[in-house]
């Protein structure tokens, strides 16, 4: 979704700004913008354009632009299509203010009617120039900036944050959050700002997160942290994070996702080395006895998440069922948030994301916190909403992830979720030590066999190449296996564009089947397990019916390999493993027909990586 990037500082601004939107990209968006405040112009200049940062830079290339304080955003339109008028920044009518946000502003059209009443024009349809413009409708030289923001915000309904410039104060850039993510970044003799810490990583590792309601005044010397209620000001210190910028580049790989399809093994490796403790214990950093002591009460887990994550929760369910016997229930935050779940303080919610900022597992969150219900969440990005607010964190240590479809993220909430199962199932006292300790020293083998996993990689671009074609795909798993089916279809659908529907195997006689003829391809995900032998009877059910049998099984299985069109085996691990291990030929198949298709693999169109409106 839109993404931010504030400079003040001795730099030029504009390159910084550029440099940031393009760290920025992989969250999806459809115009591009930026404002610069010139010292000597004592004006602010615009330059915004539709579609990707490139056509942005074609606009600057001509420009001579020098400036030491400035705003850049990529927006991915709510309010109005994407267009040049409706792209960010926008200016208020006198032209002193520009503004950049990210959110929703619900009641825009009543304050529109009412800025227009008092005479202020509008020429985009966004919700963000209503903002600026009551902004500007409460700015004076005598109140300041700040007074007329706080007075605006006062009336702004909604989720939003925003920054913000004046060229009568051209010495300080002015941010506000409710809802959605802000970061300031913290330099030497210049500061920034921006949504997400990816945009600021070649400058700083020093950073600090803005909470709900507080607004910040950054000049290049110091920065101001205040709450809206109080006024006072914020007294937190900066968290230092350790990702690199190489991290969070291609290093050689032609898009990001392949890249981080291959970081899959270092990532499970990273977890186990985090969370699996010499003797097989699992322990998960800064947990303290109390909050152990509440999980050992919880009578029910509810897994709340989105998109790929919800796929994860899922495994998440039939994992912690299993080993802790623990009654799981599993919702997509959109529709939990909204349903007035039963909850008190016997409940443990755990709630998924790569990002720690989507707005519906936030509000998901917030529900169970004010129901009393115990929270987790299993997080990627260090410091980020979700992780602040929850009882407890446990981070997923994946990276950054840039390529919107999510890949290493999902293998690394699979694998917390290994351990989390274990650690509850001991905490519970619900499985035998002994099988436990074998999961253990099985966990520490997972690394090398997403290593041999990815060898699949040319056989499956082979594969790839003879149905990149088509436009529907079937995929159906069971247990396990069954949310592999649901992730595999939606990383196709997400990067190629092609329709894809996972179901869980048995439902096929339930209506796809209707689908099935020689033009159907179905990707089966059969590794041995306690359905196998049910997933070989809807194999034969599909072949007698000609349809095209793309196989994932485990290594060794002459018989599926007869049976299917195409085989790719996966290691032979216990079943709790697989899938991990049975996602990756999804993700290379997804990844090989999007290229294929000459799709745009890391930023596919519509999505964004970190959705943060509802
Ligand atoms: C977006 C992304 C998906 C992601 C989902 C949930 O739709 O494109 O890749 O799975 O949001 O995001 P989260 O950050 O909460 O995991």
């Amino acid at each position: 979704m839109c993404g931010i990037v504030g400079y003040i500082g001795h730099r030029n601004a504009v390159s910084v700004l550029i440099q940031g939107l393009e760290h920025l990209e992989y969250r999806g968006y459809d115009s591009a913008g930026i404002a610069c405040l010139n010292r000597s112009s004592h004006a602010i200049e615009v330059v915004k354009e539709k579609g990707k940062l490139a056509a942005l830079k074609n606009l600057l290339a001509g420009r001579d632009l020098s400036a030491h304080a400035g705003l850049g955003h990529t927006r991915w339109a709510t309010h109005g299509e994407p267009s040049r008028l409706n792209a960010h920044p926008h200016l208020d009518n006198s032209k002193r203010l520009a503004i950049i946000h990210n959110g929703i502003i619900e009641n825009y059209a009543a304050l529109k009617d009412e800025l227009k009443a008092k005479g202020f024009r509008f020429y985009s349809q966004t919700d963000t120039e209503v903002a600026v413009n009551l902004i500007a409708c409460y700015y004076s030289r005598s109140t300041g900036l700040v007074e007329a923001v706080l007075k605006a915000v006062k009336r702004m309904e909604g989720y939003f944050a925003f920054a913000l410039i004046s060229r009568e104060e051209p010495d300080r850039l002015i941010a506000f959050k409710r809802s959605n993510p802000l970061v300031i970044g913290f330099g030497q003799q210049e500061n920034f700002l921006a949504s997400d810490v990816s945009a600021l990583l070649p400058y700083t590792n020093r950073f600090l997160y803005l909470e709900d309601d507080e607004y910040a005044v950054l000049t290049a010397r110091t920065v101001e942290v205040f709450d809206l209620k109080t006024r006072k000001p914020v007294k937190r210190r900066p968290v230092e994070i350790q990702w690199t910028i190489a991290e969070a580049q291609k290093g050689g790989y032609s898009h990001y996702m392949l890249k981080e399809i291959y970081e899959q093994p270092a990532v499970v490796e990273e977890i186990i080395k985090n969370q699996v403790k010499p003797g097989g214990r699992i322990e998960f950093e800064r947990m303290s006895a109390g909050y152990r002591a509440k999980l050992r009460k919880i009578r029910r887990v509810y897994a709340v998440s989105c998109g790929t994550a919800y796929h994860a929760a899922i495994v998440g369910q039939y994992m912690l069922e299993k080993y802790a016997r623990i009654p799981v229930e599993v919702a997509v935050s959109s529709e939990f948030r909204y349903e007035d779940p039963v909850l008190n303080s016997e409940d443990l919610v755990v709630v998924i994301s790569q990002s720690g900022e989507t707005a519906d597992t936030l509000a998901a969150l917030r529900i169970a916190k004010q129901k009393k219900a115990l929270t987790l969440a299993i997080v990627n990005v260090v410091g980020s909403t979700l992780a602040r607010e929850a009882d407890f964190v446990i981070y997923t240590h994946a990276g950054p992830e840039i390529g919107v479809a999510s890949t290493k993220a999902y293998v690394a909430q699979l694998a917390t979720m290994i351990s989390v199962t274990i650690f509850m199932a001991r905490l519970r006292r619900k499985s035998p030590e002994a099988e436990l300790r074998s999961l253990v020293s099985e966990f520490k083998k997972l690394p090398a066999a997403c290593e041999k996993t990815l060898e699949l990689a040319k056989s499956i671009d082979r594969c790839a190449r003879k149905h990149s074609h088509r436009k529907n795909f079937l995929y159906i798993g069971r247990g396990y296996n069954y949310p592999t089916a649901l992730e595999g279809a939606l990383k196709l659908k997400e990067i190629s564009y092609a329709h894809a529907h996972g179901y869980a195997a048995g439902e096929l006689k339930h209506g796809p089947i209707a689908l099935i003829d020689n033009e159907q391809p179905v990707i089966c995900i059969a590794p041995h397990s306690k359905t196998y032998a049910k997933m070989v009877s809807n194999i034969q059910e599909i072949k007698a019916r000609d349809g095209i049998v793309i196989a994932i099984g485990t290594a060794g299985d002459d018989a599926l390999d007869d049976m299917a069109d195409d085989f790719f085996a996966i290691p032979k691990m216990s079943e709790i493993f697989s899938p991990i291990l049975a996602v990756i030929p999804l993700q290379l198949f997804a990844y090989k027909v999007s290229v294929l298709n000459g799709r745009d693999v890391d930023q596919p169109r519509n999505l964004a990586k970190s959705v943060t409106v509802e």
